[in-house]
């Protein structure tokens, strides 16, 4: 497989050239003026056009079995979709229940990608609980299974939620790994207590799924991280953050020495809090947790992205159908599934609603369309957070990421003229609704390879199920 992309306007995070990229056995093997294409090459005109490297999403679900359910994708129909909008890359979070082990959950994980998945992958191990088998469980994921990060949910007590004395030793044991814990933050007792008073109040549509996990609520478990960090020494990454408190939380602990990096979500930055208000159920599509805030936190998340304070925009991609699966929190749909998800006992109410909106396909056409088309955010710093940034933090950097001689020939050729909108109806993810749907798209990824071979060609799928691999990763020294 050898392919010569001639002419395209190539931006990296931190560098813009027009030039040609030959690319052989995978990998990126010359980047210049007028190079020869090697006999047999397949030749493609990106005049006109953007080289990026290819977008790696830091945080999705793609096997998940939560609140009752699982979630609507499997590794076919998700990174298919993935790379039909530009994603080459997924790290995946390994979810398992408090009662699984770490390490059979990573090797189950993995055996719902091998096979399947058209895009490279690797994972997030989900550590759920901390007993006298987890250190050597832990131990074996980093050295045999390659895996170099955690994470840790301080919400959803009951299910995936862990106590402090727990997350106490999963911070030790991963600074002394050299390992990045990654950690959903919002107070599990604020929220159950603050879900159980508004049910009690008759507050049970998903307009009250906001008002039950508040901002206050998700700068408390930033605070709170941020605190066993500072006193363990780990070094930690805080996904889905939505709000300003939450970022001036770790911010300031930055400021303290805590090793910290921030990542959003693209709901965050498009959707606001009206979308999950809307009558008639139409807001569980948007319920997802923390949740979706104003307008106004989504300006400040703009501006910190703008300004280098956020690290990354992930999607936390969790696709589950409107008709059915969203309407478990429905007033008609009796009682909880799981228990272990159902803090109020009570019949159906926003609690029980599956928590996630499906967006993998979409992250980087809207990031594009809301923040490079507009002036919000420059073509590198689209690169850096949607791509360059999760690489680096998380071992995969200049394999992943970068366009230079050596790195993986992972490349999305942008047409910037191409306007078009988002429907259901034609998407890859197989869930039943999309969270954007009729929204106008300013922009494509035309292109897009996996260790150059062609995936998407003409915004058409010409990908290969099975063909994506897993990436191993090494800690830190
Ligand atoms: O609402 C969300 N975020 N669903 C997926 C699980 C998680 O918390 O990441
Ligand atoms: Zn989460
Ligand atoms: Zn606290
Ligand atoms: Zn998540």
């Amino acid at each position: 497989m050898t392919l010569l992309i001639r002419n395209g306007d190539i931006i990296t995070s931190c560098e813009r050239r027009t030039a040609d990229i030959l690319c052989e056995n995978g990998q990126i093997t010359a980047i210049g003026s007028n190079l020869q294409a090697p006999e047999g090459a397949e030749v493609i005109d990106a005049s006109g056009k953007y080289v990026f490297p290819g977008f790696i999403d830091p945080h999705v679900h793609i096997y998940l079995p939560f609140m009752g359910t699982f979630s609507k994708d499997d590794w076919e129909t998700g990174s298919k979709a993935a790379l039909m909008g530009g994603t080459t890359t997924l790290i995946e979070m390994c979810c398992p229940s408090r009662s699984e082990d770490p390490l059979e959950a990573i090797r189950l994980w993995k055996s719902k990608a091998a096979g399947l998945a058209s895009c490279d992958y690797t994972f997030h191990a989900g550590v759920t609980r901390f007993d006298e088998t987890t250190t050597a469980a832990l131990k074996t994921v980093v050295e045999e299974e390659q895996i170099s990060s955690f994470k840790v949910f301080l919400a959803y007590k009951g299910a995936f939620g862990i106590e402090d004395t727990e997350l106490y030793q999963i911070l030790a044991l991963a600074k002394d790994l050299g390992v990045v814990v990654t950690a959903h933050c919002e107070n599990a007792d604020l929220v159950s207590e603050t879900q159980k008073r508004l049910v009690a109040e008759g507050k049970t549509g998903p307009e009250w799924h906001e008002p039950s996990r508040p901002i206050t609520v998700e700068a408390e478990g930033c605070h709170h991280l941020m605190t066993f960090a500072e006193m363990t020494g780990a070094e930690v990454y805080v996904v889905h953050t939505s709000c300003q408190p939450a970022v001036e939380a770790i911010t300031a602990a930055r400021e303290r020495g805590v090793k910290a990096s921030i990542e959003t979500v693209a709901p965050y930055l498009t959707l606001d809090s009206s979308y999950a208000e809307q009558p008639d159920f139409e807001g569980a599509k948007y319920v997802m947790s923390p949740p979706i805030r104003t307008k106004e936190q989504q300006d400040y998340l703009w501006q910190a992205l703008a300004d280098g304070v956020i690290d990354t925009v992930a999607t936390d991609h969790a696709p589950f159908d409107y008709a059915t699966q969203k309407h478990m929190g429905h007033p008609e749909a009796g009682k909880a599934v799981d228990a272990s998800f159902d803090p109020t006992g009570q019949p159906a109410n926003f609690t029980l609603i599956p928590n996630g909106i499906p967006s993998v396909e979409e992250r980087v056409k809207l990031l594009y369309t809301h923040g490079v088309a507009t002036g919000r955010i420059d073509l590198h710093t689209f690169v850096r957070v949607a791509s360059t940034r999760a690489a680096e933090i998380f071992g995969l950097y200049p394999r992943k990421g970068e366009i230079a001689p050596g790195s993986d020939a992972d490349l999305v050729i942008w047409d910037p003229g191409w306007s078009g909108i988002i429907t259901a109806a034609s998407h890859s993810m197989a869930t039943d609704y999309s969270a954007f749907e009729g929204w106008p798209i300013q922009g494509r990824p035309e292109t897009v390879t996996v260790r150059g071979k062609l995936m998407v060609k003409d915004g058409q799928w010409c990908g290969e199920k099975g063909w994506g691999g897993f990436l191993p990763r090494k800690p830190k020294a």
